[in-house]
């Protein structure tokens, strides 16, 4: 399997799969409990406004998180949005730029000013020393995220905030059921972010939470995501409408019961993934911190171009082409795109080191071993012919 690259779909050969392999394939559930939930919704003609469902995702996701407050709102964008206004945050934020647009874009439609950090080579987390660096009088945040389910240094970042005044929170889009050592994520800093997209490990659809120990803060983002009405329905300030609606919760429950399973399953094909691409030239299956627990939903290989000759967008396109539809987490990362890179241009070394050399790949209950297997005879392929492939393309002005 590891000779030669003509018969490859990239290059006219069949594809190695007839249906697309795709990272994060919804995770459902048990269907029957879904479409009954979903039946009583339609019965009972509650379809909004903070329903039952809605409700007790709510504690769920509280429970699950080890914090006393949960308020769901449409999407994680939204719950950060929501989040920096209600907590009043003005001037800059601190933050990595090897994350979703998101992280980024909420903090800027709220006024602030995102100011990229770079990483930790290591985990792909914020460096906490850059972060200290970066402080200055306009500073009043720092947005830590947790990158592929892995929690940033949660403790030094407190420290370092707690030292200097400033507001610390957490984009854990990512990272629903990961712990810091055995704490879960989402009881960090002064608030986390979930989110609930179809892509993630729990999911609603669409949709996004703040966790928090902070009452106060709760009730201001329960109170700006209902346009400012209160729970007595008075208006007391100006809002807009986030609100989750109980189809969506019907299936975030569903998929949050099942949630071990799927982590047991992002698990055990983790474990493919490394057996499979072992001794592969120039591919290394990232592994996380084993102080804590990761919800495995992402399996991300780092593409060396200077040990196999392999660029990693050349490996993208070939497993495209094979219907093998993996991403590139992330890359470009935000302060490469716009509107950054043209308002407030910064290097960022290690940041875009790792950002060129990711890619994420199918894994979890939405593939088999012999799926891993295929995907991964695909690799070394690349791998092996990485100097050929890279001539190919280049050969027909693709670099
Ligand atoms: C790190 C990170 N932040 C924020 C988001 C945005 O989440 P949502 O699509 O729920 O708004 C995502 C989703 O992809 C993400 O991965």
């Amino acid at each position: 399997m590891t000779n030669g690259v003509g018969d490859l779909a990239l290059f006219g050969g069949p594809p190695a799969f007839d249906r697309t392999r795709v990272v994060g394939r919804p995770r459902i559930g048990d269907r029957a409990r879904f479409l009954d939930r979903l039946d009583k919704v339609l019965d009972s003609g509650w379809f909004t406004h903070n329903g039952p469902l809605v409700q007790e995702f709510e504690r769920k996701v509280a429970e699950t998180a080890g914090v006393g407050h949960c308020v769901l709102v449409t999407s994680a964008t939204t719950a950060l949005e929501l989040m920096l206004d209600a907590a009043g945050v003005t001037g800059e934020v601190i933050m990595p730029s090897m994350t979703f647009i998101a992280t980024a874009h909420s903090a800027r439609v709220r006024g602030l000013q995102p100011v990229f950090c770079d990483i930790d080579p290591v985990t792909g987390c914020i460096d906490p020393d850059e972060v200290e660096r970066l402080i200055t009088p306009r500073t009043t945040a720092i947005a830590g995220v947790h990158l592929w389910g892995q929690p940033c240094a949660v403790d030094r970042l407190q420290k370092i905030a707690d030292a200097n005044g400033l507001f610390l929170y957490f984009d854990a889009a990512q990272a629903l059921g990961s712990t810091f050592e055995d704490t879960p994520v989402g009881s960090f800093g002064s608030a986390e972010v979930f989110s609930f997209h179809a892509t993630k490990v729990v999911n609603s659809f669409e949709g996004g939470a703040v966790v928090t120990n902070d009452g106060e803060l709760a009730e201001k983002i329960r109170l700006r995501h209902k346009f400012g009405m209160n729970a007595s329905g008075v208006v007391c300030r100006e809002g807009t409408n986030a609100k989750m609606t109980e189809a969506c919760a019907a299936m975030g429950l569903t998929s949050l019961e099942a949630l071990e399973d799927s982590i047991r399953a992002n698990i055990d094909r983790h474990a493919d993934y490394r057996a499979a691409l072992a001794g592969t030239p120039g591919i290394e299956v990232v592994e996380f911190n084993p102080a804590h627990h990761n919800n495995h939903q992402y399996l991300i290989i780092k593409v060396d171009h200077a040990e196999n000759g392999l660029r990693r967008d050349t490996l993208l396109d070939l497993l495209r082409a094979e219907n093998v539809f993996a991403q590139r987490y992330f890359s470009p990362c935000c302060h490469q795109l716009e509107p950054y890179r043209t308002e407030n241009p910064v290097v960022l070394p290690r940041t875009e080191a790792l950002a060129e050399q990711v890619i994420a790949l199918p894994t979890g209950h939405a593939i088999t071993t012999e799926d891993v297997t295929t995907i991964s005879e695909l690799i070394t392929r690349a791998a092996v012919n990485g100097t050929e492939l890279t001539r190919r393309r280049e050969a027909v002005g693709v670099s």
